[in-house]
């Protein structure tokens, strides 16, 4: 059997996420997972937040709270929003966790011993005013690549190019405003010019890889890669277990990778079988930024360590703009998520909006205006509606009765449209196979468009004055799609694929491993009756729209979780 390892970057949590952060990895991965379920594959998802190295150090100061008190209860927000969202984590753990530390200290000595290390000086920011050795999320400078003016220390968010501290133009503190020094002092390196000619094989033969995620990484690798350092002076983290290195921990780009076996471990004393069973595929989903980290940077440590799978797929997805810019949390622009839960909107509305925003190829936008009229004409006018309609005239019209038509009974048009379902159901599932994402939901709502069709070429309300055994069986399969359609929908909509399983009386649940091979067929029972239907989705009003954007777009402060 097919066995899938996902998993969805882990989150900082020194800020609460915003829809930029769900829609570029929480969701997709969801979605690629419940897909995986549906097919009966052995699937884990797994994930986790990353709480080392100095950004939630910082916060917690500021906030002038301790910084366990601070990581719980970031935890615990950022864990409410993702159960809010209906994202399906087998594990969602953290990095601050004991079975962590231990399993990145494991995963270095290995790395050591297999001569992937070197000591070296590394030129780092020293702030002389606050007395602290800087994180690299805490300088900001110009970046020597592209100009970029607000680049980090490590990195530019612009480009994606990995910095050196040392060459970044112009810095500054960003916690005085000052401009830092340069101090020297002795850490440790990944060998990851020994691993360049590997590295390149290795993704070279991805054939199934985005080009555009290949020819980054292959970039990177042109350019040349060095030792790069993987460790830091600072205290909040995951500790060096060598001679001479107790004052420092490693860098959290290394630790953070490694939460996602740390997470498959806490879950299952299987979990091997998701990392050294060479038939195991991973899948790891992830926003533009990290993408280096998980072409160059992660696979190298996987191959100086020796024992674990490399990455079937990266899938690096875009970004997310909101209204013509950025989201802000000052300016109130944006989606805000500790607020949709209060909002009362419909997780699945969201989940449908954002998912005709997942940033596959280039950067998105969240436009209210496009909110409403895709939930109101895609999904409530074309597929909400198709369900409730059948159901009701099942319910009302035909005595809540309905037969399979014999295989003699069924018209040309009548085969055309279970043709026509059959194939747009393995195009659905061969879509999201290659992580195609938008355009499987696409043809699952193309499903719903045939459906109407069918049903409004029919023309039922007339079959019941005077064809009533035709009117059952234009019924009967629209009936039958509903539940293809329950099923197909499941990875994207799963509360409403649940409500159209039960609405249409289904025995067990749309959840059923396996349950995806079936979409197609007819498998209502030979005479059936539904459960007295009631609408799946709201319209959204103009009111509506204005009274939800007041919400979610005025963020909490983050001072306010503390009091
Ligand atoms: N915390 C990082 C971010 O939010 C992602 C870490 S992903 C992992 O950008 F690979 F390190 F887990
Ligand atoms: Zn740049």
């Amino acid at each position: 059997m097919e066995r899938r390892l996902i998993t969805a970057a882990l989150p900082y949590i020194n800020n609460i996420p915003h829809l930029g952060h769900i829609v570029g990895s929480h969701l997709p991965a969801d979605i690629f997972a419940r897909y995986c379920r549906l097919k009966g594959y052995d699937v884990l998802f797994v994930g986790g937040s990353d709480e080392n190295g100095t950004p939630s150090e910082l916060a917690a100061e500021s906030l002038g709270i301790e910084i366990e008190v601070f990581l719980d209860k970031m935890y615990q927000e950022h864990k409410r929003i993702y159960e809010w969202f209906c994202i399906s984590y087998d594990n969602f753990s953290r990095t601050s966790r004991e079975i962590h530390h231990k399993t990145t200290q494991e995963f270095f000595k290995k790395v050591y011993e297999n001569g992937f290390i070197t000591r070296g000086k590394l030129k780092t920011f020293y702030c002389e005013k606050d007395k602290r050795f800087l994180p690299d999320r805490y300088v900001e400078g110009t970046c020597p690549k592209c100009g970029y003016e607000h680049a980090n220390a490590d990195q530019c968010e612009k480009c994606t190019a990995l910095l050196d501290a040392e060459h970044l133009l112009n810095p500054r503190c960003k916690i005085c405003g000052g401009t830092p020094v340069i101090k020297e002092s002795e850490h440790l390196f990944l060998r990851l010019d020994k691993l360049s000619d590997r590295l390149e094989k290795w993704l070279k033969q991805n054939k199934h890889w985005r080009p555009q995620v290949t020819n980054l990484a292959l970039g990177w690798i042109r350019e040349g890669l060095k030792p790069r350092c993987i460790t830091r002076d600072l205290k909040h983290g995951v500790r060096v277990p060598i001679e001479g290195f107790e004052d420092k921990v490693f860098y959290v780009w290394f630790d953070a990778p490694i939460g996602y076996i740390s997470s498959t471990k806490e879950k299952s004393k299987d979990w091997e079988k998701y990392w050294k069973d060479k038939k195991t595929k991973i899948y790891h989903f992830l926003g533009k930024d990290n993408i280096p980290f998980h072409t160059i940077f992660w696979p190298a440590m996987l191959m100086a360590n020796g024992e674990f799978n490399l990455p079937y797929q990266v899938v690096g997805l875009q970004y997310l703009n909101y209204e013509g810019g950025k989201f802000s949390k000052s300016q109130k622009r944006g989606v805000f998520c500790e607020k949709l839960p209060e909002s009362g909107i419909d997780a699945d509305v969201m989940r449908a909006y954002l998912t005709f925003l997942i940033p596959e190829i280039a950067d998105t936008e969240f436009k209210w205006s496009d909110f409403q009229a895709r939930i109101n004409s895609d999904i409530i006018g074309n597929y909400g509606n198709f369900v409730n309609r059948v159901l009701s005239f099942i319910y009302c019209k035909l005595g809540n009765n309905i037969e399979r038509p014999k295989e003699s009974e069924l018209t040309r048009s009548d085969k055309e449209f279970i043709r026509v379902i059959k194939e747009k159901v393995e195009r659905i599932g061969d879509l999201l196979e290659s992580i195609q994402l938008r355009n499987a939901f696409r043809e699952i709502l193309a499903l719903a468009t045939a459906g109407n069709k069918y049903f409004n070429e029919n023309e039922p309300w007339h079959l019941i004055k005077k064809d009533i055994k035709r009117a059952n069986n234009v019924l009967y399969l629209c009936a039958n799609l509903c539940r293809t359609l329950s099923i197909v929908s499941e990875p994207y909509l799963p509360n409403t694929a649940q409500k159209i399983w039960k609405q249409l009386n289904l025995e067990g649940s749309v959840n059923e491993p396996g349950i995806w091979d079936s979409a197609a067929e007819i498998a209502l029972p030979e005479t059936h009756s539904v459960n007295k239907p009631s609408i799946l989705f709201h319209k959204l009003t103009d009111a509506r729209i204005e009274e939800l954007k007041k919400t979610v777009s005025d963020a909490k402060e983050l001072k306010s979780y503390f009091e």
